[in-house]
């Protein structure tokens, strides 16, 4: 049983890594922890950890939907600022690699 969630968690992990211009790397998502923790966790919370009620939780975030994690960020969702000008594409592919990995533990 446990077994076969790790394949299905494996399988999603690998369709994100494709519509990726560049692999997954733990360097990348350890740079994305600096930057999430400087430009986000004072929303979205320490370690992507928050009561979801109020703040989207990132750690539920689609991990197929990369264009849509990037369309929210450069173009602010609800009560979430835009982030256009603040945060650069190579910013940007780390945050997604941070995210999409839920922090390093899918990696
Ligand atoms: C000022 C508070 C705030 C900051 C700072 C913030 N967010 Fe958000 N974020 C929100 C809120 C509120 C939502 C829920 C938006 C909604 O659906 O109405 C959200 C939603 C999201 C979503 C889901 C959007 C969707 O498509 O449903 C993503 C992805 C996200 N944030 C990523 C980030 C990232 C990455 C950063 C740092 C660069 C960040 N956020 C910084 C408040 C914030």
């Amino acid at each position: 049983m446990k077994l076969r969630m790790l394949l299905v968690c494996a399988a999603a992990l690998t369709g994100a890594a494709h519509a990726q211009s560049t692999p997954i790397t733990m360097e990348a998502v350890e740079k994305g922890r600096e930057q999430y923790h400087r430009t986000c966790a004072q929303c979205h919370g320490r370690n992507m950890v928050n009561s979801g009620t109020t703040v989207y939780d990132l750690r539920k975030f689609p991990t197929d939907q990369h264009e849509r994690f990037v369309t929210s960020v450069m173009q602010g969702k609800g009560n979430m600022p835009s982030f256009k000008g603040a945060i650069d594409d190579s910013a940007l592919q780390v945050l997604w690699a941070y995210v999409v990995t839920r922090g390093g533990k899918e990696l």
